[in-house]
């Protein structure tokens, strides 16, 4: 696949807050890097839409409409507010508004729908307190989106890529996305695996050296799918999430590449519990693949 296609069409979920602002720099920087079409998409609601609550208050028609209203107009501006930000930067962009639709749900439909190659999403509507753990719509999104999800959670800079692999075909796509945003960007890009370190505790220091043999493997497997670009090649000990986190805190990384999944067998989530822990409270934005 040409770099193009990775992210010819890209969905941007708006809703006025900070943390969307950054999802729209850094959706708009990616779009003029690889000439792709984008759509901003607000899903008007609140609570009173619902039906049941609806029901429970029996709130007068008027007030009803009124709300509702309030709602539309402050979705228009949000939407008109991102057009323009979007066509100032000379990309091609379109819009939609809808209401009365529960917005995680209704977004994972239109990605499904219009075969979106990748959605850019802030990581929360507000809070300052949890800078880097996720809004609902946001978590529901990365968890079930049939497309890649990429959570902006800081000033949209792309210098410096993390990609962790662990051997899974899953990361050796995570890496395809990692290898072309890298090209696009100038960036410097890094390869992370981790060895956990439970072996080790219960083996002792001889188990490392096996680990280590490892680690060295699946890295050396993951530089050979690497071409045009530069990078560094890291291995860790210990819990992968909590390593790559970490690293990537210290080398004040960018943007985290993982895979939706990785290596096990157990199809009982959507997301793998290493790039879930990563969405949730890496500090860099995440890049999640599928
Ligand atoms: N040990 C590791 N070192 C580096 N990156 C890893 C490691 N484990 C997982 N990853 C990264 O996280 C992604 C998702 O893997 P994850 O382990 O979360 O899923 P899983 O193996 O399917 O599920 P789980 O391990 O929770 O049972 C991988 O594609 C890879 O990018
Ligand atoms: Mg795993």
């Amino acid at each position: 696949m040409s770099n193009k296609q990775l992210f010819k069409k890209i969905l941007v979920p708006v809703d006025g807050s900070h943390s969307c602002l950054h999802a729209k720099m850094l959706a708009a920087s990616i779009a003029k890097k690889f000439k792709s079409k984008v759509t901003v998409v607000h899903v008007a609601s609140h609570e009173f839409m619902h039906p049941e609550l609806k029901a429970q208050y029996q709130l007068p028609h008027s007030i009803l409409h009124k709300v509702d209203e309030a709602y539309l107009q402050a979705g228009k501006k949000i939407i008109r507010n991102a057009e323009e930000m979007f066509r100032e930067a000379g990309i091609t962009v379109d819009s939609k508004l809808v209401t009365h639709e529960d917005p995680a749900e209704f977004l994972l439909e239109l990605i499904k729908s219009e075969k979106y190659c990748l959605v850019v999403i802030g990581n929360r509507a507000e809070s300052q307190s949890e800078r880097y753990s996720l809004g609902s719509v946001t978590e529901k999104v990365a968890r079930h989106s049939e497309c890649p999800v990429l959570i902006v959670k800081q000033k949209p800079k792309v210098e410096k890529i993390l990609t962790a692999v662990d051997g899974s075909k899953y990361a050796n796509k995570a890496l395809e996305y990692a290898v072309e945003l890298t090209k696009s960007y100038s960036a410097n890009l890094a390869l992370l695996h981790v060895e956990e370190d439970k072996l080790v505790r219960i083996g002792g220091p001889q188990v490392m050296d096996c680990l280590g043999t490892v680690g060295e493997c699946i890295l050396k497997d993951a530089s050979t799918k690497v071409q045009g670009v530069k990078f560094d090649k890291m291995l860790e000990y210990g819990s992968p999430a909590e390593i790559i986190i970490k690293v990537a805190k210290k080398a004040d990384v960018d943007i985290i590449v993982v895979g939706s999944r990785g290596l096990s067998s157990v199809r009982r989530y959507l997301l793998g519990s290493v790039s879930d822990d990563i969405s949730m409270h890496a500090r860099s934005s995440v890049l999640i693949v599928r």
